[in-house]
C-alpha cells in the first residue's frame, strides 16, 4: 500500500479520542513518526525533545521530518489538539522512549540518553503507568542496567517496563511502521498487555510478545545478518574485482539458484542501524561473533577502497574540477547518518579546491545549474534518481561521469 493510500485509510476511519496520555521521548526519526501516528488514532500524544526545531514545529502543526504524509499527519494531529512537544517532562500513563543509542569510539554502545531520559520519568512516574524503550539497546540491557537504574531513584515503585524495538527504514517509514511485524518483550503480562493494546491500534503486521532479552537480541540480530549479507555482496565484488571479472555478471547468473539471493555490492554501509548494531553484540561475546566483526571490517573497508580509487583518478586527471554527486547514505531520502558517501566526499574535497561535493537532499544550490559548469570529472556517490535524468535532459558527455558505486566493475 502507497503512503498516500495509508493516509487516506487512516482518515477513512474517525477514530475516536482515547483519553490516554502518550509522551514520546525523542521526536527523530522513529520517535515522530510514531507520535502522529499515536495522535491520529486518537491518543494525547506529547513528544519530549531536546532539539527546539523539533519542539517548534510540532507546536506550529507541521513536521522537522521532510518524508511524504509527515506534515499532514503532524497538522491533523495538531488540529485535533492531541498532538504537541514540550522540552519539559509531564506525568503520562505512558512513555515511550525513541532517543539516540550510537556507540562510543570503543564501540562499546552508547546508551546515556536513554539513561537520562528514565531519570526524567522517574521523576514524575506513577504506580501502573507503562515505560516501552523503542531505541536499540545492547543485549539484557534492559534487565542488567535501565530497570536496575530506574528503580534506583524510585525503588517503593513496581516499574512496568517494555521493549518493542523499531525496524522501520527512513523513506517509507509510514509504510513499515503499519505493517511490519512487531515484537514487544516486557517484565510483566501487564506491561505487555499495555503495551501490546497501544501498538495493535494501528500496526497491521503480526505482533509477538516476548521476554525483554528476546526482544533486544531479535532486533541486533536482525541488524547483524543484513550486513553479514551485504558483506557477502562486497567480498565478491573485491575478489571479482582482483580477477577482472564482473562481480555483477557472477551475483547475477548466481541469483538464478532458486535458493540464492546475493545483494548488490555497494560503496559500505550507513545509516543509524546496520553500521552499528552489530557492534553492541560483538561486543557482548567477541568469541561467538566473529562472522559479525568480519562483515563489519568488510564493510566498513570499501569506504577506503573507494577512495583510493577516486583519488588516484583524480591525481592522474592534474588540477581538473570535479564533482561528487550525493552525500546520503542511500539513494532518494536526505538521511545522513554514519553515510560512507560523505565520509568519502569529505576526504577527497581536501585533495584541491576544485573539487566541489553536492547533494540535493542535503544542500540548497541549484543541481540543475550546478552540473552546467565546466566540470572534467562527475563522479557520482548516490545513485539518486534525479542525477540520470539530469543527466540526459542536459545532455551530459557520458565519458565525463564515473559511477563511484560500482567501483568494483
Ligand atoms: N532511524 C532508523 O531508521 C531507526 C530504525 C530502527 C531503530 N532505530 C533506533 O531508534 C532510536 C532512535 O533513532 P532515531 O533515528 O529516531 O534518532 P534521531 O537522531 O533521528 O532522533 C532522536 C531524537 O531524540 C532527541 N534526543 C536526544 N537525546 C535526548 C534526550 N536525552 N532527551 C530527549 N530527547 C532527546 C534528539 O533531539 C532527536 O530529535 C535509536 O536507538 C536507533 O538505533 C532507528
Amino acid at each position: 500500500m502507497s503512503s498516500k493510500q495509508i493516509l487516506d485509510d487512516i482518515f477513512k476511519k474517525n477514530h475516536p479520542d482515547k483519553n490516554i496520555k502518550i509522551t514520546v521521548l525523542g521526536g527523530g526519526h522513529v520517535g515522530q513518526p510514531l507520535a502522529l501516528i499515536l495522535s491520529n488514532y486518537g491518543y494525547n500524544v506529547v513528544i519530549y525533545d531536546l532539539n527546539p526545531n523539533v519542539v517548534h514545529a510540532i507546536n506550529e502543526g507541521r513536521s522537522s521530518l521532510e518524508e511524504f504524509g509527515m506534515d499532514f499527519l503532524a497538522k491533523k494531529g495538531f488540529e485535533r489538539g492531541l498532538l504537541s512537544a514540550q522540552s519539559s517532562l509531564a506525568t503520562s500513563d505512558i512513555y515511550i522512549i525513541a532517543v539516540p543509542t550510537p556507540i562510543k569510539p570503543d564501540f562499546s554502545a552508547n546508551i546515556d540518553s536513554v539513561l537520562n531520559t528514565l531519570e526524567k520519568i522517574a521523576q514524575v512516574y506513577r504506580e501502573n503507568q507503562t515505560i516501552i524503550v523503542e531505541s536499540t539497546i545492547p543485549p539484557n540491557c534492559s534487565e542488567s542496567t535501565l530497570i536496575p537504574f530506574f528503580l534506583s531513584i524510585r525503588p517503593e515503585i513496581k516499574v512496568k517496563f517494555v521493549h518493542s524495538p523499531e525496524r522501520i527504514i527512513p523513506g517509507q517509514t509510514l509504510e513499515e511502521l503499519i505493517y511490519n511485524s512487531r515484537t514487544i518483550g516486557g517484565n510483566t503480562k501487564e506491561s505487555i498487555k499495555d503495551a501490546f493494546d497501544v501498538y495493535s491500534t494501528f500496526v497491521k503486521g503480526q505482533i509477538t510478545t516476548s521476554t525483554l532479552i528476546e526482544a533486544e537480541l531479535c532486533k541486533l540480530f536482525e541488524n547483524a545478518y543484513r550486513d553479514v549479507n551485504i558483506a557477502i555482496a562486497n567480498q565478491i565484488a573485491l575478489y571479482c574485482n582482483n580477477k577482472g571479472i564482473s562481480a555483477d555478471r557472477i551475483i547475477s547468473l548466481a541469483n538464478n539458484h532458486p535458493r540464492v539471493n546475493i545483494l548488490k555490492p555497494g560503496i559500505g554501509v550507513g545509516g543509524h542501524c546496520i553500521p552499528i548494531d552489530p557492534w553492541f553484540i560483538i561486543q557482548d561475546d567477541p568469541v561467538n561473533t566473529t562472522i559479525f566483526k568480519s562483515a563489519r571490517t568488510i564493510n566498513s573497508n570499501i569506504e577506503n577502497i573507494v577512495f583510493n580509487k577516486l583519488e588516484k583518478m583524480i591525481n592522474k586527471m592534474g588540477d581538473s574540477k570535479v564533482l561528487l554527486l550525493g552525500k546520503t547514505y542511500k539513494p532518494d531520502v536526505a538521511d545522513i547518518r554514519e553515510s560512507p558517501s560523505l565520509n568519502i566526499g569529505k576526504r577527497l574535497v581536501k585533495l584541491s579546491e576544485n573539487i566541489v561535493h553536492f547533494d540535493p537532499y542535503v544542500d540548497n544550490d541549484d543541481l540543475s545549474e550546478l552540473v552546467k559548469e565546466n566540470w572534467d570529472l562527475i563522479v557520482i556517490l548516490v545513485s539518486h534518481s534525479q542525477f540520470i535524468q539530469l543527466f540526459n535532459q542536459q545532455h551530459i558527455n557520458p565519458e565525463l561521469i564515473f559511477d563511484a558505486t560500482k567501483w568494483y566493475e
